[in-house]
């Protein structure tokens, strides 16, 4: 099949979460797989230094944007004979510190820079060579891109237009903007209607790209239950529900080129199931890296998440609060919310020789810390997918979850799984759940060889994107 995908992060030449790795991964696999693929993406501060063989496609975009005309230039880089990587080079949109936000305020002209992008990649998707059958759309960034492709085909002529996926990787981000914003998409008024873009008298880009498409998915079944009912729908269960004969929840994969113990330059040296005694090695570097004290004996507790409220963070604080006493460590990284980043310091302040708290970005890092913990603290709130909990699984790190979305689809508890169980879920998002949910990790690393099963359950778990690009490629036929 011929793919295009459009994201406004993709690993490795842009990320601020999981949808920068699942994006990136996705085009990688479905390239593996045979198919033709193209991923669109701004180019963002610092990419084109990073890459040898970008090259400038002789394309010039020359977009309407309300009353003005934006142009942009194209570039592409091919990564293999069947992937290639579209950047749309704008910089005053997106030659910037940041993605969608620097020093904690989000950019305010964000709905121009995205409806921008979004209308570049119905551009694409009609006037590229590569007549995509297919176009992929990742999250509200893109969600306009489902609308405009609509109208197109309806008012040009454009037969045989590419038919839509659009994937929700995370329903609490929806590109929510004034109504007048409308106007940036130059539209017959109709469009603007409650089952399009028309939210609450706003504008809502996330909800056009679910109403537009021809399917819907998500990233793993449970959070598509999920997303449903009122709990979890962010004021779109309605359109979901409504649109519950086309919504999948397909599992992401890991890219275990990138997150391996075996082969890893992040690393302090290599590990695997076979030979743990790395594991160790690399316990020490991060002990040292967070000037705690060099002890084997000590179980490691760790983190590396986006700081915001989805994550549990304040759960997290609460419940380290309580448990700290006991022979452990802590270590994080993260940023975000400043408020979560002030009370972080303070726990490290408070705990100097038990917690060590780097905040701030770092991809090493968060590699480092998935080898050298033993366990993975992820308490959110609600998680479409999770990532980091299926890093661990390979780091041989004990996830300690709690019990809702993919990380519910991922990770085994001994209530479920018996002697399968590769990691510890707990229910209620509360502190005392999760206080809990450390002190069962804290028994079972006492208990070496029922820990060494868990790891062992761990190491052999197999996400690899092969599986979800089955599920792709039945949803693209579909
Ligand atoms: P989400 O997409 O909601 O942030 P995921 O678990 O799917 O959650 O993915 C998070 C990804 O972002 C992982 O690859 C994780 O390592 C990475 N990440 C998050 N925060 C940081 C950070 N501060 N430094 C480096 N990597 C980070
Ligand atoms: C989102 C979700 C996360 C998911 C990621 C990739 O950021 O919060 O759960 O793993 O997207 O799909």
């Amino acid at each position: 099949m011929r793919i295009l995908l459009a994201s406004s992060e993709v690993y490795p030449y842009s990320k601020t979460g999981g949808l920068g790795d699942a994006v990136g991964a996705l085009g990688k696999a479905l390239a593996a797989a045979g198919h033709r693929v193209g991923i669109i993406t701004p180019l963002y501060r610092g990419i084109r230094e990073q890459l040898i063989g970008l090259r400038r496609v002789d394309w010039e975009f020359d977009i309407p944007l309300g009353s003005k005309r934006i142009g942009a230039d194209l570039l592409a880089l091919d990564v293999s004979d069947r992937l290639t990587i579209y950047f749309i080079d704008k910089p005053i949109y997106f030659d910037r510190a940041g993605i969608y936000n620097e020093n904690g305020a989000d950019y305010s002209d964000n709905a121009e820079r995205f409806i921008f992008l979004s209308k570049c990649v119905a551009h694409l998707a009609h006037h590229l060579p590569l007549m995509p059958e297919v176009l992929h759309l990742h999250d509200w960034p893109v969600g306009i891109a489902a609308l405009m492709v609509q109208h197109e085909a309806k008012t040009s002529l454009w037969e045989n237009r590419p038919r839509i996926c659009f994937t929700i990787h995370n329903l609490a981000y929806q590109g929510v903007f004034p109504a007048d914003t409308f106007s940036l998409l130059n539209l017959p008024l109709g469009w603007h209607n409650p089952d399009t873009t028309e939210f609450y008298g706003k504008i809502n880009c996330l909800k056009a790209g679910i109403a537009c498409a021809d399917v819907v998915t998500t990233v793993s079944p449970r959070y598509a239950r999920e997303i449903t009912t009122q709990e979890y729908g962010a004021g779109l269960d309605g359109l979901l529900r409504k649109r519950q004969n086309v919504l999948n929840g397909i599992l992401n994969g890991v890219d275990y080129e990138e997150w391996n113990t075996t082969s890893n330059p992040h690393l302090a040296t290599a590990f695997s199931a076979d030979n743990v005694a790395g594991k160790v090695v690399c316990k020490s570097a991060l002990q040292q890296y967070f000037g705690l004290p060099i002890d084997p004996d000590a179980p490691i507790f760790g983190s590396v998440t986006r700081l915001a409220d989805q994550k549990g963070i304040d759960l997290l604080i609460g419940a380290l609060d309580e448990v700290l006493d006991a022979k452990m460590q802590f270590v994080l990284l993260g940023s975000g919310n400043r408020n979560y980043e002030q009370a972080l310091n303070e726990l490290s302040a408070k705990y100097a020789s038990k917690v060590g708290v780097k905040i701030g970005y770092d991809h090493g890092l968060a590699h480092q810390i998935e080898a050298g913990c033993d366990f993975f603290i992820m308490p959110s709130r609600f998680e479409p997918c999770g990532l980091n909990q299926l890093y661990s699984l390979r780091y041989g790190t004990v996830p300690i979850v709690r019990r809702t979305g993919g990380l519910d689809d991922t990770v085994i508890d001994a209530v479920d799984g018996g002697i399968a169980a590769n990691g510890i879920k707990f229910n209620d998002p509360t502190t005392a759940g999760l206080v809990k949910a450390i002190h069962k990790a804290l028994t079972l690393y006492d208990k070496k060889e029922l820990l060494n099963g868990y790891r062992a359950n761990g190491f052999a778990a197999d996400f690899s994107w092969a599986k979800a690009v089955a599920g792709y490629e039945l949803a693209y036929r579909w």
